[in-house]
Order: structure tokens, then sequence, then C-alpha cells
């Protein structure tokens, strides 16, 4: 069980051991990228559906207007993308549609490589969406025109990297949810294990950061500054008794000796200190989490942080740290 599953890396991780594993997150776009990770499809499935759609009649309804919008993308690439849009918000059930929107979610806006183009837009960051009027900004500064991106050719390239070669499905599950909430839910088995990574406190930019990809979901053409259930945005209090509730419903969930694996840490902008929110926090769960060990995870690469290709004084990462603790009965 991964409660904050993020891209879904724990469930990836435990397909490729052939473990069963939930994934639960509040966010529409991480869920939809670990339900694309967790597909059982291959790439002339997805090849298929997405060359069905763009050659079915008809033009997409819904085709966003203004500077961004026109600086963001060729005028054809954004035909394209919008049908696919709003064929995947009519239907996305089947494993295919899923490992589809996936790809459109990751091949939205990224960096504008030479060679073979691999992202539908004009130079952005990948992880990352920017703000309308500081990506405005950028383009017309650097004198940058939004590059014709074959949309076909993308998804056949990715579908083929991606889905080339997948591990055997496992039983999953992928849950839309707020975790405080989990206890409610009607679980067949009980867990085993917990391996997760909350967000830091402080955390205030998962839904404006991926304004772009929300909108493939069906949300609005600008920045949303919604994040109700996202508990990196709350005070400290607020956060500790956040994961408390988080920490409390797993443990109704969980067998007995089952082991809960947690990285944390904090953003190098938020004075915290990481490991004693998540010592109160398991103490304010009042169910027996007992921690069995705390190591160092080390720190993100600096190489590899895309912040910094926007922002080139970012500040740097601070140490991750790994705690592992036991759920005694
Ligand atoms: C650090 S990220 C997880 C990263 C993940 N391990 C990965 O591989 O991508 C934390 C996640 O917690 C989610 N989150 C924050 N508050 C939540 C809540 N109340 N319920 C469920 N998920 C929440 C965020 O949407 C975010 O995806």
């Amino acid at each position: 069980m991964d409660p904050f599953c993020g891209r879904g890396t724990t469930n990836f991780a435990a397909r490729l051991l052939g473990l069963p594993t939930v994934a639960v997150d509040c966010n529409p776009v991480a869920v939809a990228i670990t339900e694309a990770k967790m597909a059982e499809t291959g790439p002339d499935q997805i090849i298929e559906e997405c060359r069905a759609i763009l050659s079915a009649g008809g033009s997409p309804r819904d085709v966003p207007q203004g500077e961004f919008w026109e600086l963001a993308y060729h005028p054809q690439t954004l035909q394209d993308i919008c049908k696919i849009r709003e064929a995947l918000l009519n239907n996305c059930q089947t494993p295919a549609r899923k490992a589809l929107r996936g790809i459109m979610l990751g091949a939205l806006h990224g960096p504008r490589n030479k060679g073979v183009l691999s992202y539908f837009s004009n130079q952005m960051p990948r992880t990352y969406a920017t703000k309308p009027k500081s990506a405005v900004r950028y383009w017309k500064k650097q004198n940058l025109k939004p590059p014709y991106v074959n949309l076909a050719d993308v998804v056949s390239r990715r579908a083929r990297r991606a889905y080339g070669i997948i591990p055997p499905a496992v039983e999953n599950d992928v849950i839309l949810e707020d975790s405080r909430n989990l206890a409610r839910y009607g679980f067949s088995q009980r867990f085993d294990w917990v391996v997760t990574s909350p967000p830091y406190p402080g955390m205030r930019s998962y839904y404006p950061d991926q304004w772009l990809r929300n909108w493939i979901l069906g949300g609005k053409d600008d920045v949303e500054y919604l994040a109700g259930q996202q508990i990196g945005r709350f005070t400290r209090e607020e956060f500790t008794n956040g994961l408390a509730e988080v920490w409390q419903g797993i443990s109704t969930l969980c067998r007995p000796n089952a082991k809960m694996v947690v990285r944390f840490g904090a953003l190098p902008s938020v004075k915290c200190e990481p490991l004693d929110i998540l010592c109160e926090s398991l103490k304010r769960a009042h169910s027996n989490w007992k921690i069995v060990s705390i190591e160092s995870a080390g720190t993100a690469q600096d190489g590899r942080r895309q912040v910094n290709q926007f922002n080139s004084e970012a500040r740097q990462p601070i140490e991750e740290i790994d705690v592992v603790a036991m759920f005694l009965e």
C-alpha cells in the first residue's frame, strides 16, 4: 500500500516483483500516471487506439485560445492534443486508453531536444508547467516558436519504449482519494507492507505546477490553485495531525507485524525538522507503530533537478530520511 503514491513508483516496483498493490493519491494527475504504469497492454494496442481517435472525423469542440496556447503548441499539434483529450474524457476505461492518457501526460510539455522531438510543446520544463504569463515572456524573449510535432509519431515511439517489454500485470487498485479517509474503504485483504513518501511540509504546488496535465484530465485551461486535500500545504500542526490520521487509518488495514517504510524530507525553503514531525505524527496516531530504524537516504542529485532549468538560483536540496516502523497489534 502506498497512501501517497504520486507517480506510482512504489506500485511499479512492486509489479516488477510480482506483488499486488493498492495506490492512493488525492491528485488526479498522480492517479492517472499510476494507472498508466499499472496498465496491462502493449504498444500495438496503444498506437492503434491513438490512430483511431486521430483519424475519426470531426474537429475537437474545445480548443483553448490565447497567447499562451498559440506560443505553447503548433496549431495542428494543439488540434490533435484536443482531439485525444476529448476522446479520453469521454471514455478512459480500457488499459490501452489509460496507457495512452499516461503517454499524453508525459509528452505534453518538456525541453525541445535536438533531432527527433519527444514533447509536444515549445520549450518548457518536463516536471512542472510554467505559469502562462512567465512562459509567454520567456518564449518571446528567446524568440521561440512552437514546432510542429507529429503526435502519432511521438505516441508510437513512447509506447514502444515504455510498453515494449513490460512485467506481467499484478492485481492492483489505484484510488483517487484523500488518504486520511482510507479506514472507510472496504479492502478485501490486509496489508503487510506500507511503502510511501508523504509530501514535504509546506509543499503547496502539486496542483498549480501540474495545471497543464490537469487540463488534459478535464480541468480548466488556466492555472488552478485548488489544493483542498493536499496535506503538504497545511501548517506544521495540521500537517502532523494529517499524517497521524493517515497512519491511524492504515493501522486498521494492516496485519500484525506489518512494516511501514516512509521516505521523508523537507523543502530547502521551509525550516523544520522532518524526523521530529514524522515521530510526532506516529505518536499522535495512537496506534502501535514502533520505529525500528532510521537511516539517511541522501539528497536528490542537484544536476538532475528540472527546477534549475528555469531558475538557476534554486536552493540546494536537503537530506532525506528513511524511517521503518512495525505495526504491533
Ligand atoms: C512526495 S509525493 C509522492 C511521490 C511518489 N513516491 C512518486 O514516486 O512519485 C507526495 C504525494 O502525496 C499526495 N498527497 C498529498 N496529500 C494527500 C492526501 N491527503 N491524500 C492522498 N494523497 C495526498 C500528493 O498529491 C503527492 O502526489
